[in-house]
């Protein structure tokens, strides 16, 4: 199997695997220009005033190095960073304990922050624009509510979805940054920044090889790079060219547009389960034995990007690009090529 789907666990684990390729400074971020840009600035202006940085929202689909960012911000700034996620801050007195023992300008990364309880997130108001959280002491009717001062902090927060998030907990931060997928020469020079952290040595065109069909995800690029490197170790002499990168990523399965075994499954159920769709999303995961989140969320925004499939109210649509792709001529009555519209511009939740 070409890959196995990212479940949040082990997207973590695969973390701590990569984990070497992570870049620790700007500069060693490529792509995202327009926001490494802005954030150099604020950064700057941060620290010459002797002031937290402003809140931020990092949005978009998963691997595209929101982490990073964050701890990249971090360092840039010289200060402590405490890593979190919406899921695992249980009760509110979870959150208090967490931003009492921040030290003044630190970081606090909270990722999957759309995934907040409700009771959790409203702590978080005051404490995002006052640096003030309310403790209830006591129970019943004898429960009073304490206003406590808390160190300024700078809260990042990152989510695959802003749709999913409160308009109140949206408003609280100050800059919100989407980032999108990279570019294939983005990902040629990020696959050769791996390479060269892992020793291996790599032509250029080997390079972009991989990084045409890494779903414009820099996860999925060294995840591509790590497999093709212990291909070339076995089957070749150790270098990875053109050609070697080929043979390896076939034989992952991953295929010219970058799809793997799962993206051409789900494409090939709408085209031949539900007659080329519309099929509701849940509808489709039952039909894959796949989490409902796991489609959405990760594979559902290359494919939408690429145009093989759409998004419309009743369900999703199979394009003409999708026939074509699994070599199956495209029904007369199949909506015309429509050109891959903005994410932004799609009701989120149209299922
Ligand atoms: N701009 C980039 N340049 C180099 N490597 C990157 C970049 N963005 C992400 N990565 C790599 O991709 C992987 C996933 O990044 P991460 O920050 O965890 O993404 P996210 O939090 O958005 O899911 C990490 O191993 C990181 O090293
Ligand atoms: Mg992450």
């Amino acid at each position: 199997m070409a890959r196995e789907p990212i479940t949040r666990g082990e997207e973590r684990e695969e973390d701590r695997l990569l984990g070497s390729l992570r870049p620790r400074r700007l500069a060693e971020f490529i792509g995202q220009e327009r926001v490494k840009q802005q954030l150099k600035l604020y950064i700057e202006a941060a620290r010459s005033r002797g002031e937290p940085l402003d809140h931020i929202l990092l949005h978009g689909p998963p691997g595209l190095g929101k982490t990073s960012l964050a701890q990249i911000v971090a360092a840039e700034l010289g200060v402590g960073i405490k890593l979190t996620s919406g899921p695992v801050i249980e009760r509110p007195g979870d959150l208090a304990a967490l931003i009492t023992n921040l030290n003044e300008g630190d970081v606090l990364f909270i990722d999957e922050i759309h995934r907040l309880r409700r009771n959790v997130e409203e702590l978080l108001y005051p404490a995002m624009e006052d640096f003030k959280l309310d403790i209830v002491i006591g129970e019943g009717p004898n429960a009073q509510t304490l206003r406590i001062d808390v160190p300024r902090f700078t809260l990042i927060g990152a989510t695959t979805r802003t749709g999913l998030l409160t308009s109140p907990l949206r408003d609280r931060f100050e800059v919100i940054f989407h980032l999108d997928f990279y570019s294939d020469e983005e990902l040629t020079e990020i696959v050769r920044r791996g390479a060269q952290i892992l020793g291996v040595e790599i032509t250029p065109e080997g390079a972009y090889e991989i990084a045409r069909r890494a779903r414009g995800t820099p996860r999925v690029a060294h995840r591509l790079l790590k497999r093709v490197r212990d291909y070339a170790q076995v089957r070749g002499d150790g270098q990875i060219d053109r050609t070697l990168a080929r043979e390896a990523l076939e034989m992952l399965g991953v295929d010219e547009a970058g799809l793997d075994e799962l993206d051409r499954l789900i494409l090939r159920t709408i085209v031949e389960k539900f007659g080329g769709g519309p099929v509701g999303l849940e509808t489709l995961a039952a039909a894959l034995s796949e989490e409902k989140d796991t489609i959405s969320e990760v594979y559902e925004p290359f494919l939408l990007k690429k145009g093989f499939i759409r998004r419309t109210p009743q369900g999703r649509v199979a394009t003409p690009r999708a026939y074509e792709h699994l070599g199956l001529k495209p029904p007369a009555s199949a909506p015309a090529h429509a050109p891959a519209k903005p994410l932004e511009l799609l009701a989120e939740d149209a299922a």
